[in-house]
């Protein structure tokens, strides 16, 4: 098969680099990729919302199958557009319909979602400017800290979480006027969830699943999860505190219900669903659905899939997929992401990445894989272009013998104003057995 990924993270680099291995994947093309994707397959010009672009990319490389990473263009109703298309219909797709994506492009959607299939989600309400007056009075029914999400896509920002009563209120009017555009315009308000978080992954066709690896995230800027959000800075697979029982827990309560779910609702889901988890003394309630895989948990969570991914995304947009059986490796993956001084705020660009013979280091063999995430070639030279630079995970038994082998890594890598967290894994490092 000829096969199409689109996107240009970290994420879209372990993704592509895991169809390679398939027998199944004849030509691999990237749009647009980044210098990781090119050592692997053919990058071709054009952003992942350039219909014409992508349309013309699947015509001309006669491609089989396209795999979407980010949310952005399945929100834009990438995949409708696919079936819209007389040309494009019969292209395998892996990626919801855009009634599917409001998983992720509303929270509202989501909540009513939840609340209408049984799943278990913190208590909430929505509102809008027009009744603030309403919105206080919910707000003064709850405890602190208060949790105040924009409905809309917000790059991962939309979501307060004030201490206090009037931080909040005042946080509400904020996100009401406008302070995160349009995607404020309605605002979910809910319960203060307490816990450790994980994320579940799933592949589905719209009737059956696979689970795929789960990974805890590290998503704050600094050590010991201070400073700001990030993308994400971190991760780790398996998660010690996942263990049977909880993910028993996650597969009845929300899994099943969230696929049935789906098909009831009558929506094409044919995709990944990036289930965020709050494990609340050993019950799992959602905190936010996906429509992709998760950013850096993919770099970790691809190099513990023994079987052929390309085949499962097949079987997912063939509508096949319960014939299908996942193998997941027992060595775990640890994944630390190199980023450039400054982020998640401004941050300098264009430094030149040295430690070229490590970069290439994606083998099967190598127990040491290096995605790119943020990078770029300038005359001939790569060089960091994003706040994310690099994604550099290592496969073995136990946290501690990654950490050992991981942070050295690390060091051989050399850029102006490299930052990564040294404490990546250390709080899991209690739950292993
Ligand atoms: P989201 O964009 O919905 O993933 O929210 C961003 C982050 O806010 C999550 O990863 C959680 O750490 C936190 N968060 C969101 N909702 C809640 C909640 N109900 N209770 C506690 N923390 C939350
Ligand atoms: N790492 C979290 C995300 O991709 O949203």
């Amino acid at each position: 098969m000829n096969v199409l990924v689109l996107g240009s993270g970290g994420r879209e680099h372990a993704i592509a680099w895991k169809i390679k291995q398939s027998e199944k994947c004849e030509k691999l093309f990237c749009m647009p990729g980044n210098p990781g994707t090119a050592l692997i397959a053919t990058n071709l010009a054009g952003g992942v919302n350039d219909f014409d672009a992508i349309k013309g990319a699947v015509l001309d490389n006669a491609i089989d199958i396209v795999v979407v990473g980010p949310e952005d263009p399945l929100v834009n109703g990438l995949r409708d557009k696919f079936a819209a298309d007389s040309q494009l219909a019969n292209v395998l797709f892996v990626g919801p319909s855009q009634r599917g994506a409001m998983l992720e492009g509303s929270k509202d959607f989501a909540k009513e979602f939840m609340s209408r299939h049984g799943i278990p989600t913190a208590s909430y309400r929505s509102f809008t400017s027009t009744d603030i007056d309403q919105a206080d009075k919910f707000l003064e029914s709850l405890q602190a800290p208060y949790v105040l999400k924009a409905d809309g896509l917000a790059a991962g920002k939309g979501v307060l979480i004030p201490e206090t009563l009037e931080e909040a209120k005042a946080s509400l009017r904020e996100m009401l006027g406008g302070m995160f555009g349009a995607a404020g315009n309605t605002v979910v308000i809910e319960e203060f969830l307490r816990g450790i978080e994980v994320s579940v992954f799933v592949l589905t066709d719209g009737k059956d699943y696979l689970i795929l690896p789960e990974a805890k995230d590290y998503k704050r800027i600094g050590v010991g999860d201070k400073g700001l959000n990030t993308g994400g800075m971190g991760a780790v697979s398996p998660v010690g505190f996942a263990d049977a029982q909880f993910m028993e827990k996650v597969e009845e309560r929300i899994i099943k219900p969230t696929v049935n779910g789906l098909a009831a609702d009558g929506i094409d889901y044919k995709g990944f669903i990036f289930i965020g988890l709050m494990n609340c003394n050993g019950d799992p309630y959602v905190i936010e659905y996906n429509v992709r895989m998760g950013d850096p948990e993919t770099e970790a969570v691809m190099t513990r899939i023994d079987s052929d991914l390309l085949s499962h995304l097949e079987a997912v947009a063939k509508g096949e997929l319960s014939g299908e059986k996942i193998v997941i490796s027992e060595e775990g993956a640890l994944t630390v992401v190199c980023v450039s001084g400054g982020y998640p705020q401004s941050y300098g660009k264009g430094y030149e990445i040295f430690g070229s013979e490590y970069l290439e280091r994606s083998s099967v063999e190598d127990k040491i894989k290096i995605f790119h995430a943020g990078t770029s070639m300038k005359e001939g030279k790569l060089v960091t272009s994003g706040g994310r630079v690099l994604a550099v995970t290592v496969n073995g038994k136990g946290i501690e013998k990654s950490r050992e082998v991981v942070y050295p890594e690390i060091d051989k890598i050399m850029y102006t104003n490299k930052y990564y967290r040294s404490d990546i894994g250390l709080d899991l490092l209690k739950y292993e057995k």
